[in-house]
């Protein structure tokens, strides 16, 4: 359970990621830490790929210690991008965000916040999250999508965290049926023919929705098709 988060809050840091394995290291992290920075100078994304991090966007890690089996850790992704997205709406209700499998957060159908898990020795949780609040030239350059400068730092994590500690204790309590059902409302192309690129192949078929894991619907022809982990695209 979630009760209350304490905060490291830091100026510009290679990652925020990179801190939390720091501090492991010394067994200085405590669950519901939250690790902060202004600025990343090697913000990291999934699958090794660079996450441009300049002042003005938000960049956190925050560690947990779920008291689930380790199979269920990676449900985690669908308690965050939740939580964003409500931290979104409720403080702009016209900004109406989407969650992409597995864990992007888009508006219109630009992502503008993503989500890394990593683990430490199979007992620790690193979630890292970072949001594009405001235009930068090279986050634009490629293609990055961002919250248009409405949104103060401060105040989305405020109620972010405030949605996370609901929605954690929701997940510790009840598991993950109501995580589920709330992903399904504001997931962004359910219906839709997709690709997913795993490790060696692509899959093709129908975004048909996520199991009660968590795992990837695809309808391909006739099979339903159940994916842990890849990149969706859409046709
Ligand atoms: C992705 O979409 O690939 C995940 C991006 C995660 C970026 C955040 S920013 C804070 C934390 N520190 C990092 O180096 N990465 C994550």
């Amino acid at each position: 359970m979630i009760q209350n988060f304490t905060f490291l809050e830091l100026s510009q840091v290679t990652s925020t990621q990179d801190v939390a394995h720091e501090l492991a290291r010394d067994g200085k992290l405590s669950h519901s830490m939250v690790i902060i920075a202004k600025e990343q100078t090697k913000g990291r994304g999934r699958y090794d790929r660079t996450w441009l991090s300049p002042e003005g966007g938000l960049y956190i890690s925050i560690v947990l210690k779920p008291p689930l089996k380790l199979e269920y850790w990676s449900q985690i992704s669908y308690v965050i991008g939740i939580s964003l997205c409500e931290a979104i709406m409720h403080i702009d209700p016209t900004t109406v965000p989407k969650l992409k499998w597995v864990n992007d957060v888009l508006i219109g159908n630009k992502k503008v916040a993503g989500i890394l898990l990593e683990l430490i020795e199979g007992e620790t949780l690193v979630v890292g999250m970072g949001v594009n609040l405001k235009a930068n030239a090279r986050v634009d350059e490629l293609l990055g999508a961002h919250l248009d400068g409405k949104f103060k730092a401060e105040e989305l994590l405020d109620v972010f965290l405030r949605r996370l500690k609901y929605n954690y204790n929701l997940w510790c309590d009840t598991g993950f049926e109501p995580i589920r059902t709330l992903w399904l409302r504001m997931a962004y192309g359910i219906g839709k023919a997709i690709n997913v690129n795993l490790r060696t192949q692509t899959q093709s078929g129908t975004l048909i929705g996520i199991d009660d894991l968590g795992r990837l619907q695809l309808l391909d022809g006739a099979t339903m098709r159940l994916i842990s982990a890849g990149d969706v695209f859409f046709h």
